[in-house]
């Protein structure tokens, strides 16, 4: 890999040239991008969301920074989730700038006129020397042709344009402020926004959109519950090519290499989060994601894996024996886990309050523990020991997305009761030691009651033994 100092130093070299030679962003670009939302889609939430903060407002929103790996190596980009929302535009560098009452600009088909838009997307300029190195980008005309916004200009025309739209007649401008340090090259994009805005504060007041455009984000619409719909498909069909594939001897990263092949051959670039893959006593760490240690006969491995379709990401878990059948205690914990799923699951429905639905799944793990001895107490404290975290979460764009209090249809929640005995509790049969059981599904609130996604992956224990003794794609011998 060349490092970024030669990558510096041909960028240098290469300024003079670049702007003029630009051509426009081929539409050949977008054909790998099946199944992505069209821009119709995202236009209408920036529509929505001007709605919803009203004509005296104007919203300023960036995209997501680049991160530093290690010296010049970055993190694989992931755009900023409500930029995602609102633009489906993929770069880093962008700015996004929402006028509710419009603005006057020149027509970007016709110089000599004038028109009204009422949103202004700031891009990186082509350069096709960067471009060499990067890959493509859209530039403003891209961003206006293939990607639907109603006008777009290069990053160096943030200022006059701001300083026009600031000038008179907003109320109140809403931009979310920095507050994180790994946010400092999101920070470097806005630097002329916050110093515009500071020289001009005193006339309007500064907030937050952050709420507004999560609230849009709970309820999913039919296209987003199709694509969350396919990443559970795919994060399922993972999970029981994993069951299959997996031997005593392996590594828990080998196993991780199933689900990652998994959902890259069925169209899912990405992990939605690192997957979580722990046997053994690492089955007992609620977010493990070293993936380094042996598979042994007698573990129970506890896989947390979801794939990430076209941003929106599933969540599964499934705990399973590594020698395909359940010991007695593992068996056990598994049976007080499961009926706690089920009968959160069988709960959801519209109307009802999620903290209802948790406190039906934390009854029946704590008479289960009751009644195999590890608890005492049904005071609904002691079995805390054991359970370590709530019900679930709704997801989305980001795994951990934003949820409702009281369900309705078309929020999508995972339900992931687990167990957790250490090795090195006090007062634990040894037999119970380094158990860790989590059964996560993905549920789908529909106006009749739910649908449960992830049903693809097993979870009766019986059904995962049957398709244990069967082999996978992990078994095939790469020589
Ligand atoms: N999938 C990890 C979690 O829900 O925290
Ligand atoms: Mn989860």
């Amino acid at each position: 890999m060349l490092t970024r100092s030669l990558r510096s130093f041909v960028v240098v070299c290469s300024l003079a040239l670049t702007l003029a030679e630009a051509q426009p962003m081929p539409s050949s670009y977008l054909e790998y991008d099946v199944d992505r939302l069209p821009p119709s889609v995202h236009r209408a939430r920036r529509d929505s969301l001007m709605t919803l903060l009203g004509e005296r407002s104007v919203v300023i929103l960036a995209a997501g920074p680049v991160r530093v790996r290690n010296h010049d190596v970055d993190y694989q980009y992931r755009q900023d989730d409500n930029f995602w929302y609102l633009t489906g535009f993929p770069e880093p560098n962008a700015v996004l700038v929402l006028v509710p009452r419009g603005i006057q600009v020149a027509d970007p088909a016709d110089s000599t006129r004038r028109i009204t838009v009422r949103e202004v997307l700031f891009v990186e300029p082509r350069n096709p020397q960067r471009e060499r190195w990067e890959g493509r980008r859209y530039g403003p005309e891209g961003a206006m042709s293939l990607r639907g916004f109603a006008y777009a200009l290069s990053h160096d025309r943030m200022g006059a344009v701001l300083a026009r739209v600031l000038m008179e007649g907003v109320e109140a401008v809403y931009c979310p402020t920095m507050r994180d340090e790994a946010d400092e090259a999101r920070a470097e994009v806005l630097r002329p926004v916050e110093s515009m805005l500071e020289r001009v504060r005193t006339r309007f007041e500064r907030r937050d959109p952050t709420p507004t455009i999560q609230r849009m984000r709970a309820v999913k619409s039919s296209e987003e519950v199709a694509l969350l719909r396919k990443a559970t498909t795919i994060s399922a069909v993972a999970h029981a090519e994993a069951m299959k594939s997996v031997q005593p001897g392996m590594r828990e990263y080998e196993l991780q290499a199933i689900y990652e092949y998994v959902y890259r051959r069925m169209g899912a670039e990405y992990a939605g989060y690192p997957c979580i893959v722990g046997a053994g006593e690492n089955a007992v760490v609620l977010h493990y994601s070293t993936n380094r240690r042996e598979i042994r006969s007698g573990d129970l491995v506890l896989a947390d894996c979801g794939a990430e379709y076209r941003g929106y990401s599933s969540d599964i878990t499934r705990t399973y024996p590594a020698n395909g059948r359940f010991s007695r205690p593992q068996r056990a914990i598994y049976d007080i886990v499961l009926a706690a799923n089920q009968a959160a699951i069988a709960a959801i429905k519209p109307g009802v309050a999620w903290r209802d639905v948790t406190a039906i799944s934390d009854r029946t793990l704590e008479a289960g523990l009751v009644r195999i001895g590890l608890v005492k107490q049904t005071d609904g404290r002691e079995f805390r020991k054991f359970v370590w975290h709530g019900l679930g979460h709704a997801v989305g764009l980001n795994v951990h997305d934003v949820g409702v209090d009281t369900l309705r249809a078309n929020v999508v929640f995972t339900v992931e009761p687990g167990i957790y005995i250490a090795e090195d509790m006090e007062g634990i049969p040894p037999e119970y030691r380094s158990i860790g059981v989590r059964i996560e599904d993905v549920v789908l609130v529909t106006s009749g009651g739910n649908e449960v996604l992830s049903k693809g992956a097993p979870n009766e224990p019986a059904a995962i033994e049957a398709l244990m003794r069967r082999s996978g794609i992990g078994n095939v011998p790469v020589e």
